[in-house]
């Protein structure tokens, strides 16, 4: 399967894929493929236009396969931080002064700052659930005190990008939902490492990033169409009211857009013997899809069993996290180097790392870390032992 890979021949560990995957030769080809058939702007008399309208409709039904949604309530934009903008904006246009939010210090920025910059100027209440500093584990707990009657939204992530931890997604919704809240689930960096099902985590609204799963730059927001119909983003007098249409910002990526669809047919061609295993021949692409992130969880958490164990065993590093259920990426701080200087030295070795707060600045600012944050390495179903390897002997060096 790396060999699907072509930037992996140029030798690095790539375990930077939290930040961004690399995309096997099949999506690329599919965007070159677009482009090379040709294709005109949606609405059009000429068939070029139909090929538009095709690709749109494919790769709403690819995320919608991916992520357990209904095609239909699937909204593209650049990126998953446009898209929490844009239904921040247009959520908060019902909240009154009085009404309260909840979102948490686990949580990337994008699923934080936005709620909170629209809160402030609804005159509405933020509320913090906190994680435990130790632990990395958001406790469900709390989120029973914060939520009550005035409650609109719950924003939390299905996986933290700095330290992996996985709250328990569906007993928070559970709470939101009882109270009459929403739920804004990011799942942006959980979607690459397990099998996602949005009605089980009881999400109302879902987001992901294609270019974490294979996929080129932009952003899908799932939600179920009959909650889209009631909301009403800012849009221009001549474009369509439909949902999902209402939601999406000027021309679509088409040919980005085929490499959506491309981005989840190679995810769900992952692990053929499991799928096989599950639904027969017959599998649909959506049973492919779980059975093949099931097997992507697997091998995963057998590669960061030993990313983990490595680096517990050097003295000179400090892991944060280490809650129960986890997406495999793992944040540390490397006594006596800078994260930019571990960074930079573990490049030098072909090991490409990320450092910072990777934007989870609250996260970072409650663990002390602001400005210079911690270094990350993040597996995704494309790295290997080998992998693993060359950061542990890297990282010994740096002693
Ligand atoms: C958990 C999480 N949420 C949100 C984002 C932001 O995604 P985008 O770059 O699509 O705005 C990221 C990006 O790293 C992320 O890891």
């Amino acid at each position: 399967m790396r060999a699907l890979y072509p930037a992996l021949a140029d030798g690095h560990a790539y375990l930077d894929g939290a930040a961004g995957t690399q995309v096997p030769v099949s999506v690329i080809e599919a965007i070159a493929a677009a482009y090379r058939e040709g294709f005109g702007n949606l609405g059009g008399a000429f068939a070029a236009s139909g090929r538009a309208d095709a690709i749109v409709t494919h790769a709403r039904a690819a995320v919608g396969d991916l992520v357990g949604a209904a095609p239909g309530g699937v909204v593209f934009g650049p990126s998953a931080t446009s898209l929490a903008y844009r239904i921040a904006d247009a959520l908060s246009r019902a909240w009154t002064a009085g009404d309260d939010i909840v979102v948490s210090r686990l949580d990337h920025d994008s699923n934080v700052r936005p709620w909170i910059q629209v809160a402030g100027r609804a005159g509405v209440t933020v509320k913090w659930a906190e994680f435990d500093l130790v632990t990395g584990e958001l406790p469900t707990a709390q989120y029973a005190d914060l939520i009550g009657p005035r409650t609109r939204l719950v924003a939390v992530t299905a996986a933290s990008n700095a330290i992996g931890t996985r709250p328990d997604v569906p007993a928070i919704a559970g709470l939101a939902r009882a109270a009459g809240a929403l739920c804004y689930v990011d799942g942006v960096h959980a979607t690459p490492h397990a099998p996602v099902d949005m009605a089980g985590l009881g999400a109302d609204f879902y987001t992901t990033s294609a270019y974490k799963w294979s996929g080129p730059h932009l952003a899908a927001l799932a939600a179920d169409p009959e909650l889209l119909e009631t909301v009403w983003p800012d849009k221009l007098a001549p474009s369509s009211n439909a949902v999902p249409w209402r939601f999406e910002r000027g021309t679509l990526p088409f040919a980005d857009l085929a490499g959506v669809t491309a981005a989840v047919e190679h995810l769900a061609a992952l692990a053929p013997g499991a799928a096989a295993a599950s639904g027969g021949a017959s599998a649909s692409r959506r049973e492919r899809v779980l059975a093949s992130m099931a097997a992507v969880e697997a091998h995963e958490s057998a590669l960061f069993a030993r990313l983990l164990g490595g680096l517990a065993e050097l003295d000179h590093v400090t892991l944060y996290g280490k809650a129960a259920r986890r997406a495999p990426t793992a944040f540390f701080s490397v006594t006596g180097s800078s994260p930019r200087e571990a960074a930079e030295f573990l490049a030098s070795r072909g090991v490409n790392v990320w450092d910072g707060d990777n934007y989870a600045y609250e996260l970072c600012t409650a663990l002390g870390l602001e400005p210079d944050g911690a270094v990350r390495a993040g597996l995704v179903h494309y790295n290997d032992a080998s992998d693993v390897d060359r950061l542990l002997e890297g990282v010994a060096e740096l002693a």
